[in-house]
């Protein structure tokens, strides 16, 4: 079994963080969404990964590496425009050859593992012929889950025996509230549907499209339901909660300096380097590496990235990414906060404001 992670795309939803930086590298609880996927795969045994690139190829390059120490080997396919999921499996025909593999989306994130995943359906693929029916062994296995909302996603319609029957993509009239995951297996036969569909309204391979082709000709596509919870990275407040998903699991570590004059409570993770004076850390919280927090209140479920100087401030339920400087602010919550960002107060604690933002900013003055 060989791992397909997509990490191309173009991240419009996550602008202006992702004009410079590629969405999969944003970090949850001080991590990469990316990193946790390539930890899955090494989970379960998933050792050969071939990762689909865009623009932002040298980012993911410099931070992923030949994947030695994840403890599996990458490969890097790099992909000129994104031009669908379905593409990513066209463009990855070289690397996949004829073995079954999973494709994971590099900005989504699964509570559950990937090995239950991938043993059931290479339990279903070991059955003898007679038990498999008419339709042979499973081509395709898909991770589905009940939405309120199935317009907004790929949805699945499951026949008597458990298997896909009907898949399409933002239905009108939904046939079902199982919406699709994004983690998928394939055996071979997903080459001939990537080749053989065209592309959607909005110009893109879609990934529903070539499981419905199989469907259609007669493949066994197979479903399992989520267990635990699913987050699709790809705006701030899903990534937010993510954020606050993962904290809620962080072991309490301290490794760098807590003066007398500081409280850090709870499960929170200091790491080395950082030094908090003066200031109250309240758990689930990480602070990373070499960061200063001084005279400041950091609340729950807050990660702060490695090189940050935070002083005079108060924040809580937000990720802010390496080596930003925030000075003197009244509370600022809920927020994403890109790198090398400076948030000051004027000294003269003027009504108005002024700013600096890059195109695309979010502001939400209180
Ligand atoms: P999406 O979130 O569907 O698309 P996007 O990255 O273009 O994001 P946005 O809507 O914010 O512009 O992508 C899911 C994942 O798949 C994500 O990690 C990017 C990746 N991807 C590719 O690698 N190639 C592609 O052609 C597409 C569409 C997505």
């Amino acid at each position: 079994m060989k791992g397909l992670i997509l990490s191309g795309g173009e991240g419009t939803r996550l602008r202006p963080l992702t004009h410079t930086r590629a969405k999969q590298l944003v970090p949850i609880a001080n991590k990469p969404v990316l990193f946790y996927g390539i930890e899955d795969m090494a989970a379960a045994g998933i050792t050969d990964i071939a990762i689909v690139v865009g623009d932002t190829h040298q980012e993911i390059r410099d931070a992923v590496g030949d994947g030695s120490r994840f403890g599996v080997s990458v490969t890097y396919i790099r992909q000129r425009a994104p031009l669908g999921l379905a593409h990513c499996v066209l463009i990855a025909r070289d690397f996949l050859g004829d073995d079954c593999f999973v494709m994971y989306l590099g900005d989504n994130m699964l509570e559950q593992g990937l090995a239950e995943f991938v043993e059931s359906f290479e339990k279903s693929r070991e059955q003898t012929p007679s038990l498999m029916g008419d339709a042979g062994p499973s081509r395709a296995q898909i991770l589905l889950t009940p939405v309120d909302n199935p317009s907004s996603f790929g949805v699945a319609e499951i026949g008597p025996d458990g298997d896909v029957v009907n898949l399409v993509e933002k239905p009108t009239d939904p046939p079902s509230n199982l919406a699709l995951v994004g983690v998928y297996i394939f055996d071979s036969c997903i080459h001939d549907a990537v080749a053989a569909i065209e592309p959607s309204a909005r110009g893109e391979l879609e990934i529903t499209d070539a499981i419905d082709w199989l469907i259609q000709n007669g493949s066994r596509v197979r479903h399992q339901l989520l267990e635990g919870w699913w987050i699709d990275t790809g705006k701030k407040d899903p990534l937010l909660e993510c954020n606050r998903l993962v904290l809620d699991t962080v072991a309490r570590r301290v490794d760098g300096a807590v003066d007398d004059a500081s409280k850090v409570e709870g499960r929170v993770v200091v790491s080395e380097g950082a030094k908090i004076v003066k200031s109250t850390i309240r758990g689930p919280a990480v602070i990373g590496a070499n960061t200063r927090i001084e005279n400041t209140f950091i609340g729950p479920y807050t990660s702060i990235g490695d090189e940050c100087v935070i002083t005079d401030a108060e924040l809580d339920h937000s990720v802010v990414l390496e080596g930003c400087c925030i000075d003197g602010t009244n509370r600022i919550t809920d927020s994403l906060i890109g790198q090398h960002v400076q948030v000051t107060r004027s000294p003269e604690r003027r009504q108005a404001s002024r700013l600096m933002l890059g195109d695309h900013s979010n502001l939400e003055l209180g």
